[in-house]
């Protein structure tokens, strides 16, 4: 090992959903490692207060990741202000109450519209960056990319039938990937994901805390009951795997989905 085995110095960051909580802190920890990060969201405002937080390396970009020409438009901008990619997060993800089932609201009941807005945010989200910046990968015949995966996509959780599903599917394709890359383009280009436990944020606040008094619900004390290391994740919890994923230190590494869940996936529950 020599001192640049983690190292991602230097590198060119772009991160989707890149002003959200979890990936704000993997930007942040890029920023801090070296790394020219280019902060994509839907959120404009949001993307470039956070850009100029990491200071003048760093870029915002307003970015729908569900919108393949507003991709392309953003990967100018990187390439115009930074001259490659090596680095994708596929970040921007979520879930949404009204496509979760409640004792309001049934299976049978959930919207098409709901359950078709989180298989494409999760999945359609994560392949149409991956298409855009894996292909400047391509030429380059090098890079990482980096998808968000959940416990979800191990084993389904209640209630989230939408979510869960797409983020097996966010597996399934970052396996599938990871084989595309490196036969068909580059053995230097690899594509792995990370599955976080849980994190209280705001895309799941309304199913673990109670609105009002914002004490733990029944299904928030369970998910802790089941996390051996007793607490839901910090954002910076992610980093050192992102770090790990993105540098050489990973470099024989492709195609696999590490859980980063306090112990969640490898507890029975007895
Ligand atoms: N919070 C958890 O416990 C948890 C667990 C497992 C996986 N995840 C995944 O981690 C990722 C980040 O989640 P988070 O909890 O930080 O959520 P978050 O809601 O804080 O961040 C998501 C970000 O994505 C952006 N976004 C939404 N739609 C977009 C679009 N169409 N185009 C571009 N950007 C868009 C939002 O503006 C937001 O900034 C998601 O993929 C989520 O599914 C979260």
């Amino acid at each position: 090992m020599t001192s640049d085995t983690f190292s991602i110095n230097g590198k060119i960051a772009v991160v989707t959903g890149g002003a959200g909580v979890l990936c704000a802190s993997i930007c942040r920890g890029f920023a801090a490692a070296g790394v020219k990060v280019a902060v994509l969201d839907l959120r404009a405002e949001a993307a470039e207060s956070l850009a100029a937080e990491l200071g003048k390396e760093a870029i915002g970009i307003a970015c729908d990741v569900l919108n393949k020409s507003d991709i392309e438009a953003a990967s100018q901008q990187v390439l115009d202000a930074f001259g490659r990619v090596d680095i994708l997060v596929n970040g921007a993800g979520g879930n949404k109450p009204q496509a979760t089932t409640s004792a309001d609201q049934s299976f049978f009941d959930l919207p098409a519209e709901a359950l078709r807005w989180v298989f494409d945010l999760n999945l359609m989200g994560t392949i149409l960056p991956s298409q855009v910046f894996g292909s400047i990968m391509a030429s380059q015949k090098s890079g990482t990319i980096l998808n968000i995966s959940s416990m979800n996509a191990l084993r389904p959780l209640t209630r989230i039938a939408a979510y869960s599903a797409a983020k097996s599917g966010v597996s399934n394709f970052t396996q599938w990937l990871a084989v595309h890359m490196a036969q068909e383009y580059s053995p230097e280009i690899r594509v792995n994901a990370i599955a976080p436990g849980f994190f209280l944020t705001e895309q799941n606040r309304f199913l673990l805390t109670d609105q009002t008094t914002q004490e733990l619900t029944p299904r928030g004390q369970t998910i802790i009951a089941h996390t051996p290391q007793g607490r839901f994740g910090q954002p910076g919890d992610l980093l050192g795997t992102a770090i790990w994923l993105a540098s050489p230190a990973s470099a024989f590494v492709t195609g696999i989905v590490v859980p980063v869940d306090g112990g969640f996936s490898a507890f029975s529950g007895v």
